[in-house]
């Protein structure tokens, strides 16, 4: 522990903050509406924010309350700890295979059809004991510490029995214990039809319903549910069904919706899903009902990076009046890159989003897809959780296209990155 006058810190000062304050959750976002705090500081009491303003008018406050000064001078930007609201970084295994045959032109339905594809993973991942699932997750978030990523969800589905589903949001649920970020678990016991199991895809996903779901609540699991709704995973009416059943239950819900053909965006607005996540395959018809709903579009540009495919149509999503996340889906299948900003930098270039739609993204609008009002804004009373660059202006952050990487990264209020 600490000694309590260390408890509050003042931390700067920075040539810029960027607040995220007072932004709408959904629409079009020019840079101009960012809250940018020029010579700014900010200071923290553990692991909440107390004030962010100018360097100045803090210092007089800090020294009241026996702060602890944490100089950064020189060139410094401070932003919100980014927000990675969609990854599988819990698997065993590889999938270089896949890789492989699918730049040498076959698709990503042939080859999961083949037994290949998110099948190999969950042979993989069973074989994987749960410690060892637990080491290889730890890796993986290290690597994205170093990014600024300071929240990260994480669903299951390479399990798809009962015990390898509860094996893993377990797994999940140590690595949180000591990974530098929050880990925010999601059951997708969903996610495609196990090959060794007897009997239909409604069968499984009744099964699930009535004896995974009340054991993952029970345990402090997971409280939220995700299904993969798509031709060779589930259908929208078993799926709402299975959706419906969570719900009751308490669960949040998130969708994998729209990835190769159109229909699961419908389930997510109907049930009033928490997001809609991939939506690359969306048209006209389901970016109008995502903008009507407070559904949060996730795109998921990793994924189409990874398979060569179209990326989500984020620019007429925003300018429907539409929510937009950005997430990387890191997973040993579809997206094995997992660098969120070099995956949303390319989103951006190719629809032509703002840096403040790139960044809300990332942080506040990302918190909402997670339901999470603690995070993602710098301001009284939410969570200790920023990122400082060597850089003049939060632009510069952006033009490197994901290869600028943060000086320090400040997790509930401790630094978990980063030197002095
Ligand atoms: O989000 N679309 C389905 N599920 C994952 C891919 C999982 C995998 O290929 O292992 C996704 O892309
Ligand atoms: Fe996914």
């Amino acid at each position: 522990m600490e000694s309590a006058n260390h408890t509050h810190k003042l931390i700067g000062p920075f040539r810029q903050l960027v607040t995220l304050r007072e932004l709408p959750l959904k629409g079009a976002l020019s840079d101009e509406q960012l809250e940018v705090i020029s010579s700014a500081g900010i200071l923290i009491h553990g692991d909440q924010i107390l004030e962010v303003d100018h360097y100045e008018h803090l210092v007089g406050k800090a020294n009241d309350l026996g702060a602890q000064i944490v100089s950064v001078a020189g060139d410094h930007v401070c932003l919100p700890g980014f927000i990675d609201a969609h990854t599988h970084v819990c698997f065993g295994g590889t999938r270089a295979r896949d890789y492989a045959l699918r730049n040498a032109g076959k698709s990503y339905l042939e080859i999961a059809r083949e037994g290949g594809g998110i099948w190999d993973t969950v042979k993989q991942t069973r074989q994987t004991d749960e410690a060892q699932l637990v080491n290889e997750m730890l890796q993986r978030l290290k690597r994205l510490t170093t990014s600024g990523i300071t929240t990260v969800e994480v669903k299951s589905g390479y399990g798809l029995s009962i015990a390898d589903e509860l094996k893993m949001l377990r797994a999940i649920k140590s690595a949180n214990e000591i990974a530098d970020q929050d880990l925010i678990p999601t059951c997708l016991a969903a996610h495609v039809l196990p090959r060794d199991y007897d009997g239909n895809h409604h069968q499984y996903l009744q099964e699930m319903a009535r004896d995974l779901l009340p054991q993952v609540l029970e345990q402090g699991l997971a409280s939220r549910a995700d299904i993969f709704i798509e031709d060779e995973a589930f259908g929208t009416e078993m799926a709402f069904e299975y959706l419906q059943s969570a719900q009751k239950l308490g669960f949040d819900l998130t969708v994998h919706a729209d990835q190769f053909s159109a229909g699961g965006s419908q389930v997510a607005a109907d049930l009033g899903a928490k997001s809609a996540d991939h939506l690359e395959a969306s048209t006209e018809r389901e970016i109008k009902l995502l903008a009507e709903s407070d559904v949060v579009a996730m795109a998921l540009p990793g994924a189409s990076i990874g398979l060569g495919c179209a990326f989500t149509p984020a620019r007429k999503i925003l300018d429907h009046g539409g929510s937009l996340a950005i997430a990387s889906d890191w997973n040993p299948g579809s997206a094995p890159m997992g660098e969120l900003l070099v995956q949303a930098s390319m989103l951006a270039t190719s629809e032509k989003l703002t840096n403040a739609e790139v960044l809300a993204g990332i942080t506040n609008r990302a918190a909402a897809a997670l339901g999470l009002s603690d995070r993602g804004i710098l301001e009284a009373g939410k969570k200790a959780d920023f990122i400082i660059y060597n850089t003049s202006h939060y632009n510069e952050v952006f033009y490197h296209q994901g290869m600028m990487k943060p000086a320090q990264v400040w997790k509930d209020g401790k630094k978990v990155l980063g030197s002095n």
